[in-house]
């Protein structure tokens, strides 16, 4: 079900949805976020340590296991040995539970790096709207959680998502994910650069192990919905690691197959009332190739009277007007945006820019090499683009916006935080975004977004 918000908030939002449609001033916010950023917490960090106890079950995390929302894949590591690899799972609480499945085990190297087993096990046939119970590990390190299924997709369906971008492993990641933890987020929306353990000499994987840790406390009882960015690439060819993406798809793994993507980059799901489509800005997506044919195949079988909310996540904002990675997202742009205005896409999520930013409902679909029509220009059939790249990672907060703020920018601001993205029927949803520096009600910008396919 969704949260409730605060009157004034309700008020706020409903003058901001009376002026939907065409674009007004933006806001450039005169909020003054700190100016020094953090360094990654230390590795004996309670929050980034292993589980007490031989073989341990750690760096748990889940995701929708399949496309309609009856399955989940859990993952976690074991460090010193592989184990059983089982799963036990049911809707009874205290590990009584006797069905189980068993997991696929892989490793991985990296230059110097080898990796512990990471586990991938699927469960499927799960019931809608239920919360089940699943252990890990045996003996003394028996670990329970829990997550709930969604909802079964249909047309007046609530459900809240939340959006976080570029955490990495900082006080102000930190900071982030508790702010999060403490809202009502049903499941994330991640859009990409991850760990930043690439940041490290030879990229050092043990700070990928960290990062799976510190998330933990979410990631395992709720799904994190995967977008790879530009610090998964994890390409180090000087050291014989030439094929990118590595430790990410090992880590991760998404039900690509069951959206007939051929390519764990990019893939989609039914989640309660929304389709979600991931892509890859780091992965070819002209004209002809896989990723581009993949999409505009499954932008068609999305059946808009069973999940009224149509959304994307990609890495490289498509419109962006603060200085950090300017212009970055415009090939990917000139591709898509004909498919997303023409399938009436609601809502596009990004990272990559370190910095907050709302878009108004816009397109650029006009603009040919020769009619010189490139001006970005209110379209009721175009998405809004929400730029969340501000998670709290090592290298700080994005550079100045650009200046005068262009026309199609309603709101931005160089703070880190997150987004929530909560669906109330078929045609209305509030998008907040939440500073760290705020309680967990405030909202530092928000806006009704009505659903373009009825509205
Ligand atoms: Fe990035």
């Amino acid at each position: 079900m969704g949260r409730p918000f605060p009157w004034i908030l309700c008020v706020y939002v409903l003058l901001l949805s009376s002026s939907a449609g065409r674009c007004r001033a933006g806001i450039t916010s005169s909020y003054r976020r700190k100016l020094a950023w953090s360094v990654d917490l230390p590795v004996d960090d309670p929050h980034l340590k292993a589980p007490e106890g031989y073989n341990a079950p750690q760096q748990v995390h889940i995701h929708q296991g399949d496309y309609e929302g009856r399955a989940v894949i859990i993952s976690w590591v074991t460090q010193d040995e592989p184990g059983d690899g089982k799963v036990y799972y049911g809707q009874v609480q205290g590990g009584e539970n006797s069905t189980f499945v068993t997991g696929q085990t892989y490793t991985y190297s990296f230059y110097n790096y080898t990796s512990g087993f990471l586990h991938h096990a699927v469960i499927t046939g799960l019931e809608f709207s239920t919360k089940y119970f699943y252990t890990l590990g045996s003996g003394n390190v028996t670990r329970e959680f829990w997550f709930t299924t969604p909802p079964e997709s249909k047309l007046d369906t609530a459900y809240t998502f939340g959006v976080i971008g570029d955490l990495g492993q900082t006080a102000d990641s930190l900071a982030t994910l508790e702010h999060y933890m403490n809202g009502s987020g049903q499941a994330l929306l991640f859009v990409g650069d991850l760990s930043y353990a690439d940041v490290y000499p030879y990229h050092d994987n043990n700070r990928w192990d960290t990062w799976c840790r510190l998330i933990e406390p979410s990631a395992a009882y709720q799904p994190w919905i995967w977008t790879a960015g530009n610090h998964e690439l994890d390409f180090l060819p000087e050291f014989g690691e030439t094929i990118p993406f590595k430790p990410y798809t090992h880590r991760f793994h998404v039900p690509f197959r069951a959206s007939n993507s051929t390519s764990p980059m990019w893939y989609s799901i039914k989640r309660g009332p929304a389709t979600i489509i991931v892509l890859s800005s780091y992965s070819a997506f002209g004209k002809y190739t896989p990723q581009y044919v993949w999409l505009e195949a499954a932008l068609k079988v999305v059946d808009r009277t069973v999940t009224p909310w149509l959304i994307v996540l990609i890495h490289a904002p498509l419109y962006n007007t603060h200085a950090g990675h300017y212009y970055e997202g415009e090939p990917m742009r000139v591709i898509f945006e004909p498919f997303f205005v023409q399938y009436k896409v609601d809502i596009i999520f990004a990272g990559h820019v370190h910095a907050y930013e709302r878009t108004y409902p816009v397109s650029n679909v006009n603009y040919n090499i020769e009619d010189g029509q490139c001006t970005p220009a209110v379209n009721v059939s175009a998405p809004v683009y929400v730029v969340v790249g501000d998670g709290g990672n090592i290298e700080g907060l994005s550079s100045p916006s650009t200046r005068p703020q262009a026309n199609y920018s309603a709101f931005r601001e160089e703070s880190f935080g997150h987004g929530v993205f909560e669906i109330q029927n078929y045609t209305h949803a509030l998008f907040s975004w939440h500073r760290n520096q705020d309680g967990v009600q405030v909202a530092a910008d928000s806006a009704v977004i009505l659903n373009q396919f009825f509205s």
